[in-house]
């Protein structure tokens, strides 16, 4: 846990709620976690599905692990350490956007177990769904796949603690919904995600 350094500093409620700004956007704010190695098609399928979502009338705000190292992040790198910073700061930024009512998709390596669980912790704690979505492909189909090169370069030795070559992951144990990317298509995946949010009350059933 990160240490509280300020002090003599408390929460300040505002007049309206979560719930408040939900039914204004006539959804419920929460955050979709999607974890995998790089190259498992996270950001991929976080593309598609904000389409079908906005498509829809629904607001979604993708929170995507470049995008953010590129920007709020850019002063962590791979170390186990700034990976657990990393993930610290995006699940609170997460928590932030789902309690603004927007249905949050994240979308990172999170290749450590404890750091997946303490974003959950915090979005329990605070009454936001929060759904892991494990976008489950054998690391020899990421490596093939290798969109970046960057698998290329790790196998070299010039890419130091990449993930599933000289870094671990920690595959999900428990994950709300498992996509195996190798053998679905991305339309057959959006549409798995859409009825998982439908069936938890967090967009309203698509009426056509
Ligand atoms: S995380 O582990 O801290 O969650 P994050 O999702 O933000 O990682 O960033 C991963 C992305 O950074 C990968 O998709 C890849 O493009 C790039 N990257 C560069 N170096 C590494 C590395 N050592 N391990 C994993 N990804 C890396």
């Amino acid at each position: 846990m990160t240490e509280q350094k300020a002090t003599n500093v408390h929460w300040h409620a505002g007049d309206i709620s979560a719930a408040d700004r939900g039914r204004l956007l006539g959804q419920r704010g929460a955050t979709l976690w999607f974890t995998g190695l790089s190259g498992s098609g996270k950001s991929t399928i976080a593309v598609a599905l904000e389409s079908a979502l906005f498509a829809r009338g629904h607001l979604c705000y993708r929170l995507d692990g470049d995008n953010i190292r590129l920007g709020i992040n850019k002063n962590l790198g791979f170390s186990a350490a700034d990976r657990a910073e990393n993930i610290r700061r995006i699940g609170e930024v997460s928590k932030l956007f789902a309690d603004a009512g927007l249905i949050v998709l994240s979308s990172f390596v999170s290749p450590y177990r404890r750091d997946r669980e303490q974003v959950r912790a915090l979005h329990a704690a605070s009454g936001f769904d929060f759904i892991e979505v494990f976008v489950d492909v054998p690391l020899a189909v990421a490596e093939q796949r290798d969109p970046k090169g960057l698998y290329k370069q790790a196998r070299a030795g010039k890419i130091a603690n990449f993930t599933g070559i000289d870094d671990p992951y920690e595959a999900p144990e428990n994950p709300e919904i498992v996509l195996p990317s190798a053998e679905l298509s991305l339309a057959e995946e959006v549409a798995l995600l859409l009825a998982a949010l439908e069936e938890r009350g967090l967009v309203a059933a698509a009426t056509s």
